[in-house]
This record gives C-alpha cells, structure tokens and sequence, in this order.
C-alpha cells in the first residue's frame, strides 16, 4: 500500500510538472509575439561615401529603434545605380512592407520604384527624386531655395560683383540641379562672374581635384560655391596645397554638427547651408502609412544657414532670403 502511495504521488506529480511547462510556455509564446516586428521595411542607401549618408542611416535606426513592431533592413548600392537598381529588386522580390529609397539618380531608379509602387508597397522617396509621381512620399528639403539662398548671400558678401567657382553635385541628381538653377537665380542682376564650373559628382576628392585645375587657370578667384561640404571641404585643400586658401572664400551645403559645422567654426568654410537627412520623418512617415493613418505625398524641411557670425547662436532659417 505504502509503495502504491509512493508511486500514485510521483505519477501525480510528474504530471503536474507537465502541465505547469504547458502553462508556463503560453505567456512566453505570447510575449516573443509582442516583439516579434509586424511590418518590415526595405531602406535602399544609394552609398555610404559621405558622413551625410552614414548620418541619413543613422536617424532611421533611431527613430526606428523606439517602434518593436517595425524592422528596417538597409542595402548600400555603393554609388552604383546599376547595383542600386538591383538591390530595389530584391526588397520587392522580398516583399517587404514599405520600401525607403534615396535614389543616387533619378532617371536609372524611376522604373524600379515605379514596379514597387504598382505592386502596392508604399514608397518613401528620400533626398534626391525620381521622374513622375509613382510614389507615396517624397521627402527632402527645398534645393532650389537653398540655392538660391547661397546666391543671395553670396552677392551680399561680394558686394555684387566677383569671380567664382561653382563645383556640382552630380547632375543626373535633381539636389545637383536644383542647387546650381537655384544659385543662378539668386545672383542674376549681380556682377558675380562663374569663371569655372564642374561636376565633382558630390565627392571631395573629385572637387580637389577640379579646383587644382581652376588655381592653375586663374590668378583670381573670390569664392566656391560646392554643392555639398565634402566638395568645399576639397577645394580649400587645392587651395591651401598652392597657398591660396586665405584669399579665397568657400561655401557648401549639409551642415552636419560634425562636419560642415565644424569647418564654419575652423574658419575653413564661411557658410554652410543645413540639408536634414529626413532619415527620422521617413520613419515618422512609415508608421502612418502602415498604420493607415494619412500621409503627405511631400514633406518639405527647412534648412538654416551657418555663418561664422550666427554658428553660435544655432545658425539662421533660409526664409528670410526668400523676402
Ligand atoms: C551625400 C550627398 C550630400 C548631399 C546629398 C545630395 O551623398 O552628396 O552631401 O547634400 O547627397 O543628394
């Protein structure tokens, strides 16, 4: 009787045992759920080259990082539309959620996205754009009106009237071409002469490389104007390699706190006009639109300008160029 006690007892409680594991599995379950992410976005990154990029990246994983239920997986094209294009393939092979792209041109990119969109996952175009609509959102600041703030500004600072050298970013990107109508525009009915221009494709070395031109054609230049802070940052190395670095004035365009900031504050550069990333309304954006709640299809950010004089007191909005 004693053994069959002894017996009923271990049955009893190897059973209990079992169905406490089941029950302690349930909340497990439901917990792993709770964090498991519901929607995954593609980001397409056109190169990681430039500290404007890496900064792009990181204000997604930032914004993202406060929201379990999304998950971003980045692709970086290296600069190659070619592989850019590709990578776009594969996230909608993927089928993820919501694809993020910052395009590097806008011609080569338009019919990948324009296959996502017509597959129904939502676009989020960052920066630099794509030809016609098919999009959910653009967003990205006003490159024409930086533009044309630079030129405003740099017909105050000239007085009117100078040679200058303008370094593009590269045209095949609409940032490029808005950033160079733009300035056109803010210095038409000045004396300000654009005695050399050229394509430096948005990369510091190829901007030394056409400014080491311009110092060997021309005795007297007033000022550079480089579509991005890397391609001013490599003109005043051409300039301080031949000694000409104090008789000439550099601007650019990013403003990075790291970068293009920092040279205002080191004197390298007079100016500096602040483009976000946009990296945290991407985000911002992509809840909405998963969620169902409305959405813009343009987002416009605003930009300040950074000067030795007001880089202190936290720079200057662009508005007042535009009175
Ligand atoms: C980085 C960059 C930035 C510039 C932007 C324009 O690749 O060149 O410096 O502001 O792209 O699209």
């Amino acid at each position: 009787m004693k053994k069959y006690l002894i017996l009923l007892a271990a049955v009893t409680m190897l059973l209990a045992s079992c169905s406490g594991k089941k029950e302690i599995s349930k909340p497990e379950e439901e917990s792993r759920e709770e964090v498991k992410p519901k929607w995954t976005l593609g980001m397409s990154q056109c190169n990681l080259g430039e500290p404007w990029r890496v900064q792009m990246n990181q204000d997604i994983r930032n914004a993202a990082k406060n929201h379990p239920e999304i998950k971003v997986i980045f692709k970086d094209a290296q600069n190659d539309s070619l592989t850019q294009r590709s990578q776009i393939e594969e996230f909608i092979n993927a089928d993820v959620d919501l694809l993020i792209v910052s395009p590097k041109e806008a011609a080569p990119m338009t019919p990948p996205i324009s296959a996502a969109y017509d597959k129904g996952i939502p676009v989020i175009i960052l920066d630099r754009r794509i030809l016609g609509e098919k999009y959910t959102c653009f967003i990205g600041a006003d490159n024409k009106m930086i533009g044309k703030a630079a030129g405003q500004w740099v017909v105050e600072k000239l007085g009117g009237k100078g040679k200058i050298i303008e370094l593009k970013g590269l045209m095949t990107s609409t940032p490029g071409q808005d950033r160079h109508s733009g300035f056109r525009e803010g210095i038409k009915g000045s004396d300000i002469d654009i005695i050399f221009e050229a394509d430096m494709k948005w990369l510091e070395p190829e901007a030394r490389k056409e400014m080491e031109s311009a110092l060997a054609r021309f005795d007297k230049i007033d000022l550079v104007y480089a579509h991005n802070d890397p391609g001013a940052h490599g003109a005043y190395l051409a300039a301080e390699a031949a000694g000409r670095e104090k008789d000439i004035v550099f601007i650019g365009i990013d403003a990075l706190p790291h970068e293009g900031q920092i040279y205002v504050k080191q004197g390298i550069l007079a100016a500096s006009f602040e483009y976000p990333t946009g990296g945290k309304e991407a985000i911002e954006t992509a809840l909405a639109i998963l969620q169902g709640r409305p959405a813009k299809k343009e987002i416009t950010l605003s930009s300040r300008i950074f000067t030795t004089e007001n880089i202190d007191s936290g720079g200057e909005f662009i508005e007042r160029f535009s009175k």
